[in-house]
């Protein structure tokens, strides 16, 4: 099992890595911490929210002060970077990372306070219990709320002049509602009246679109169903929303056990592959076999998936390996950010930008 990027690179299959392309170029993490704006997205549970730690972590080693945005989730943040629960106030859970877990509500709050400028006006309007159930309802606030103030700690500015924030990463929901999310900024431009709303939205939209200060990244697995989702995720923000996917995270590769011949000697024996076959060969040599034809099918669809990927944007797909021991902890985290900031194989085709 590997235990450093470097160990990893080079236990990844050979052929595989052929077919990538063999120049050593710049780390990834350098091209991601050019922009001020990074957005996570990609289905349930496929690593979201291991990847925007990893990738504050490998930021902040390099000296980036990153803040991490959670929309209004059961937060696993903090188990992941081996802090305190992270809640509504934004705080420095460890040096060079903030992070926040936004609650609609207060953001809302927050937001009126900053339009109206007047606290009582602010509290007779934000904490009017009518009123929350309005903007609630209003399309589109709830997700605002949250997406807003995530690009509105892009704007803060330090004592010292400087952005508070070099990077936001902003830890969205999974595909569909990440999606949802991402076409609310065009939603008010296209119904809101001229306003503070409305040239907020302006503001974010043209962040957004712009791919030297922002990017979507698609985290992934490199499993059939999610690389044909990330695919087709990809085409809908490029061609419906005009933002530009910066990069396609494949998480969790396992490093290949096998080479070709005897990942198809193990898999053409179907009757290995079955229930049953795991059943009856509960232990002993029989067993060891049936576990090795397993194996060697999930190597198969792993290298499968990812040439996919790799045949659709060579250039903008990045792997990271898979945690046998400490996936969900701060050793994990920092294991991946290691890989994100170690030199990669460039994508066929050559350049990284
Ligand atoms: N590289 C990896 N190797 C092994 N396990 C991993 C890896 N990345 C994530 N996991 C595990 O997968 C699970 C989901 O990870 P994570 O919470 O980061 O996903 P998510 O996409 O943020 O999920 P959700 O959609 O629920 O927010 C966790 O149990 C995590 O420990
Ligand atoms: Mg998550």
């Amino acid at each position: 099992m590997p235990s450093r990027s470097e160990d990893f690179l080079k236990e990844l299959d050979s052929s595989l890595l052929s077919f990538v392309g063999a120049g050593r170029v710049k780390s990834p993490i350098d091209e991601l911490g050019a922009r001020r704006f990074l957005f996570i997205t990609g289905k349930g549970g496929v690593g979201k929210t291991s990847v925007s730690a990893a990738i504050a972590t490998a930021l902040a080693a390099r000296g980036k002060r990153v803040l991490i945005a959670m929309p209004h989730t059961k937060e696993r943040l903090s188990a992941v970077l081996g802090t305190k629960p992270i809640g509504e106030d934004v705080v420095e859970c460890q040096p060079g990372i903030w992070a926040v877990n936004i609650v609609p509500d207060i953001a809302l709050y927050e937001y009126g306070l900053m339009v109206i400028k007047v606290k009582t006006l602010t509290n007779a309007v934000f904490k009017n219990e009518y009123i929350k159930a309005f903007l609630r309802a209003v399309p589109g606030m709830y997700e605002w709320s949250m997406l807003g103030k995530a690009w509105f700690h892009t704007t803060e500015v330090a004592p010292d002049g400087r952005p508070r924030f070099d990077v936001v990463i902003f830890d969205a929901p999974a595909t569909g509602h990440g999606l949802d999310m991402l076409r609310v900024p065009k939603v008010i431009l296209d119904v809101a009246p001229p306003g503070v709303l409305r040239r907020d939205a302006e503001q974010a939209v043209a962040l957004f679109r712009d791919p030297e200060r922002s990017g979507i990244i698609v985290v992934t697995l490199p499993e059939e169903m999610p690389v044909t989702e990330t695919i087709e995720l990809v085409g809908a923000v490029e061609q419906e929303l005009g933002m530009p996917v910066l990069r396609i995270i494949v998480n969790g590769l396992m490093a290949p056990l096998f080479d070709d011949r005897e990942r198809k000697a193990l898999t053409s024996q179907r009757e290995l592959l079955t229930l049953a076959a795991a059943d009856r060969a509960a232990k002993g040599v029989r067993a060891s076999i049936v576990a090795a034809a397993r194996r060697a099918l999930r190597e198969t669809v792993q290298r499968d998936s990812v040439r996919r990927l790799l045949t659709t944007r060579p250039e903008r797909v990045i792997m990271l390996p898979f945690l046998f021991d400490d996936a969900s902890t701060r050793a994990g985290t920092v294991h991946l950010a290691e890989v994100l900031g170690a030199p990669v194989i460039a994508g066929r085709g050559g350049g990284s930008t």
